[in-house]
């Protein structure tokens, strides 16, 4: 069977590849990952996506003088590899209004919050468990959704409550949200756009 070619893109630890990784074969049957993209050198994710025997490649955004120059380096990449769709795991530069448009319903991002909460620009990482503890909100969460010119504002595919605990830090609760949450529903949701893809195909 004729999979779709997914690029995920990284910047750092790359917990939420490994999970994709893992789930080739069994929840993800109708993709592939062809290529991992990091805009940061250096990165636990690349280390990951090596020992998986999948190939890297670093389009750094500090080397790039504009935006426009490191989203073309981007594009060559996802052309060279034949991609049909692309998963922010962890990616954390903004992509332009001219990127998303030429890739409608093709991104997909994990963000460790229920948006509309926590979310948009300066949310991302351990920032939004630090914004969810000081709001004192009781449960947060995560959300899978498609990615469009507005920062997590695009269309949502699947979505998570995990409940905060007394004494949480930001750390212990991105681990909760990570486990309970991000991992399961990033590799999921990856399956749902791979076998739309596929149908069309
Ligand atoms: C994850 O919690 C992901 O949801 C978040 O960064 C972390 C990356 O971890 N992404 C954002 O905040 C994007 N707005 P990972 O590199 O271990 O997957």
């Amino acid at each position: 069977m004729k999979k779709a070619k997914i690029a995920v893109f990284v910047s750092g630890g790359g917990t939420n590849l490994q999970a994709l990784i893992d789930a080739q074969g069994n929840v993800i049957q109708s993709g592939e990952i062809a290529v991992v993209i990091s805009s940061k050198p250096g990165v636990f994710a690349l280390e990951r996506a090596a020992k998986a025997d999948i190939p890297t490649v670093v389009v750094e955004r500090k080397a790039c003088k504009t935006q426009d120059e490191f989203e073309q380096g981007i594009i060559a990449v996802l052309d060279q590899y034949d991609i049909d769709f692309i998963v922010l795991a962890g990616f954390m530069s903004i992509l332009s209004e001219n990127f998303t448009k030429k890739y409608p319903n093709r991104i997909i991002n994990v963000h460790p919050a229920l948006i509309p909460s926590f979310c948009g620009k300066g949310f991302y990482g351990l920032r939004v468990h630090e914004a969810a503890l000081e709001y004192g909100v009781k449960v947060t969460g995560a959300t899978v959704h498609f990615v469009n010119e507005i920062p997590d504002g695009g269309k949502i595919i699947l979505q998570r409550a995990v409940e905060i605990k007394d004494g949480d830090t930001p750390e212990v609760l991105q681990k909760r949200v990570m486990e309970e949450a991000e991992w399961k529903l990033l590799p999921k949701a990856a399956e749902i756009v791979a076998s739309e893809i596929m149908k069309g195909k």
